[in-house]
C-alpha cells in the first residue's frame, strides 16, 4: 500500500461521539443514545446507516449534520465543528454546503414547487438560473408541477420536490433520514435513484434507512446496534446487510 497519497479531507468526521439525554424527571436515569461513534464520510461517497429501530440512527444523523450537539466527542462537518461555530456561520455552512431530505418533506407550504427548489440558493445569496430549476424539476419528473404548492401535490411528489431542491443546490453532502418511509415502492425507488445520482454527481450522501434494498445501493453500509457501530460493509448485498443487522441470514432457522 502506498502511504504517500494524501486522502481527501472527509466531508463528515465524528470522533468518539457520545449523545445522551438528561433524565426526564428528577431521580430518573440518563438515556445514553450514542456510546462513542467514530466514522468519516469521504467526498462523493454514498454511506447508508442501518440498524434496528431505536438503535440511534436518526440521532447519529442529526449529530453528524450539526442539528444536534454531541454530549461528548467531536463532529467535523465540511471541516468545521458545528458546536463551536457561531450561529450565523453555521447557518451559512448549512445553506451553502449541506442538503437535507427528511421523511416529512419540510417544504414551505406557501411557496410553489419552483420557489421551494430555489430557496436554499436564494438564502445563501446565490443566483439560480431558471434553466437550472427547470432541469432539477425535470430530473424528478415534475417539470409540469413547478407552479403547484405542496398542498396540491401528493406525498411522493412533495418528496421529489425536496430532492429537486437538494439537486439544484448541489451540496457537498446530503443527509437523508428515511426519505422513502412515506412513499410507495415505485416512488421510493425513483427517489433513491435520484439520491444515487446526486452521489454520482459528486455530493456525498448519508442515508438512514431500514430498507435494506435501499441501503444496498450505498458504497458503504454502517450497522448500528445499541448506539454503537456494530459492523461496516463495503458494497454489500441486501442479504449481507440483513445478516449483519440481525446476526443471522434471512430465513435461517434459529
Ligand atoms: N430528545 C430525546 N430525549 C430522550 N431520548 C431520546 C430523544 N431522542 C431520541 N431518544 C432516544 O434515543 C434512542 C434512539 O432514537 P433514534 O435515534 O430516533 O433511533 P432510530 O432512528 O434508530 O430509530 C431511542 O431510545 C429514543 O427514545
Ligand atoms: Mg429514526
Amino acid at each position: 500500500m502506498s502511504s504517500d497519497v494524501p486522502s481527501p479531507t472527509p466531508v463528515v468526521a465524528a470522533r468518539d461521539l457520545v449523545k445522551s439525554y438528561p433524565p426526564a424527571r428528577r431521580g430518573g436515569t440518563e438515556t445514553v443514545v450514542l456510546t462513542g461513534i467514530s466514522m468519516t464520510v469521504e467526498p462523493g461517497e454514498f454511506v447508508a446507516i442501518v440498524g434496528p429501530s431505536g438503535s440511534g440512527k436518526s440521532t447519529l444523523l442529526y449529530c453528524l449534520a450539526g442539528l444536534e450537539p454531541p454530549s461528548r466527542g467531536q463532529v467535523l462537518l465540511l471541516g468545521e465543528d458545528p458546536a463551536t461555530l457561531l450561529r450565523g456561520r453555521l447557518a451559512r455552512l448549512r445553506r451553502s454546503g449541506v442538503g437535507f431530505v427528511f421523511q416529512s418533506f419540510n417544504l414551505i407550504p406557501s411557496l410553489s414547487a419552483r420557489e421551494n427548489v430555489t430557496l436554499p440558493a436564494r438564502l445563501s445569496g446565490r443566483r439560480v438560473r431558471a434553466a437550472e430549476v427547470t432541469a432539477a424539476l425535470a430530473a424528478v419528473g415534475l417539470q409540469d408541477r413547478g407552479s403547484h404548492r405542496p398542498g396540491e401535490l401528493s406525498g411522493g411528489q412533495q418528496q421529489r420536490v425536496a430532492i429537486a431542491r437538494v439537486l439544484a443546490a448541489r451540496p457537498r453532502v446530503v443527509f437523508a433520514d428515511e426519505p422513502t418511509g412515506a412513499l410507495d415502492g415505485a416512488t421510493g425507488t425513483a427517489v433513491l435513484g435520484l439520491l444515487t445520482q446526486a452521489a454520482h454527481a459528486g455530493s456525498a450522501v448519508v442515508l438512514v434507512t431500514h430498507d435494506l434494498e435501499a441501503a444496498a445501493r450505498a458504497d458503504r453500509v454502517i450497522v448500528l446496534r445499541d448506539g454503537a457501530i456494530h459492523g461496516e460493509l463495503r458494497t454489500p448485498t441486501a442479504a449481507e446487510i440483513f445478516a449483519a443487522v440481525h446476526g443471522h441470514p434471512a430465513g435461517a432457522l434459529r
